[in-house]
């Protein structure tokens, strides 16, 4: 069986506050969009302690930092390959 691809979103204090909260919805669609149900694997964690620079998100072990809706699609694009 292939090995899952990860995303980790940081649900601590600081990048919860600072936006990831409303970001938890965008990546659930984004994954339903892509159908990629059964090949992510789509979690919460709690502080990277990074958090000057969250919100933070984790995607296959690379951080991704100051995340935004408007900047996400594109993280999760590069860090999961799609094209
Ligand atoms: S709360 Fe996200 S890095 Fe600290």
């Amino acid at each position: 069986m292939l090995r899952k691809q990860k995303i980790v979103l940081c649900l601590g204090s600081s990048c919860f506050a600072r936006g990831n909260r409303s970001l938890v919805e965008v990546v659930r669609k984004y994954i339903l969009r892509h159908n990629l149900e059964d090949s992510v694997e789509f979690k919460a964690d709690h502080c990277f302690e990074q958090c000057s620079l969250g919100p933070n998100i984790l995607i296959n072990g690379r951080l991704y930092q100051q995340v935004t809706p408007e900047n996400i699609e594109a993280y999760l694009d590069e860090g999961l390959k799609i094209p």
